[in-house]
């Protein structure tokens, strides 16, 4: 979708939903739980979120699962969020890809342990010709981070002599991002009533419309992406221009 555009309302849905998965912990402390119980419910959400997706006709769905600022969290809690995604990789792959669901993953994933990197390629090569839903888990995933390296590709390009600094646009700039080829998304949820973006695509949000909701991750249904949908078609997206 281009950046200049005079759209007014939104009756269709969005082509890409973005989700801050919030309040993992927080579910867990109101039940006197262990925080990695909150994580662990929140995994069963994630199912939750794709169906919605797939039901609702929405193309891209990108999951914010742990940010690069998340490794300075107790190193239990960071292990236990590696076997969580271990064991999402191991146990849903197949029924992703059977439903047409083409997984992908942006973020520093080399800074993932061995096994969990070997898992996501096996992912990627198992889904790659799927084209109902491409899902996109952000896992050591910082904005910031993303677009300094951006950047240095550039600069790289650059000092080979294969690019011009002249030639560096937004469409260039977006190319060299991990969520190249991705577009921006429409819909930006957070969940847990926090009204933050934490890094989260940065670049990719500058037009998203953003929807808050109350409930906590683990407790996210599919009524609750409906609620985000149906208020994302009653607001009206102007791109910095005047409504038509
Ligand atoms: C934020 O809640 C959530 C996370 C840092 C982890 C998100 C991970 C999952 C939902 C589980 C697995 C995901 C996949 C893709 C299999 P928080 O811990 O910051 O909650 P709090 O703000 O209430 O403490």
């Amino acid at each position: 979708m281009g950046i200049i555009q005079s759209k007014t309302s939104l009756s269709q849905v969005p082509e890409h939903v973005a989700i801050i998965m919030d309040g993992n912990g927080r579910w867990a402390t109101r039940r006197a739980m262990s925080r990695l119980k909150g994580h662990e419910q929140g995994a069963k959400a994630v199912r939750e979120a794709v169906k919605g997706c797939r039901e609702l006709e929405i193309p891209y769905l990108t999951l914010f699962a742990f940010s690069s600022e998340n490794w300075k969290r107790p190193e239990e809690e960071v292990n236990h969020l590696m076997g969580l995604f271990r064991f999402f990789i191991k146990r849903e792959m197949n029924e992703l890809n059977s439903v047409g669901v083409r997984v992908n993953f942006i973020g520093n994933i080399s800074r993932l342990p061995e096994d969990v990197q070997k898992l996501i390629e096996y992912a990627v090569d198992l889904t790659q010709n799927n084209s109902k839903l491409v899902l996109t888990i952000a896992l050591s995933y910082g904005g910031q981070e993303e677009i300094v390296n951006a950047a240095k590709r550039l600069a790289e390009k650059v000092k080979a002599g294969d690019l011009n600094p002249d030639d560096i646009c937004e469409e260039e700039f977006a190319s060299s991002l991990d969520t190249a080829g991705i577009p921006d998304p429409d819909l930006l949820i957070r969940t847990s009533g926090e009204k933050r973006l934490s890094n989260f695509l940065l670049w990719q949000s500058a037009y998203s419309e953003l929807v808050f909701l109350d409930v906590l991750w683990p407790d996210f249904r599919k009524n609750h992406l409906e609620q985000a949908v149906d208020e994302y078609c009653n607001r009206c997206r102007r791109y910095g221009a005047v409504s038509a």
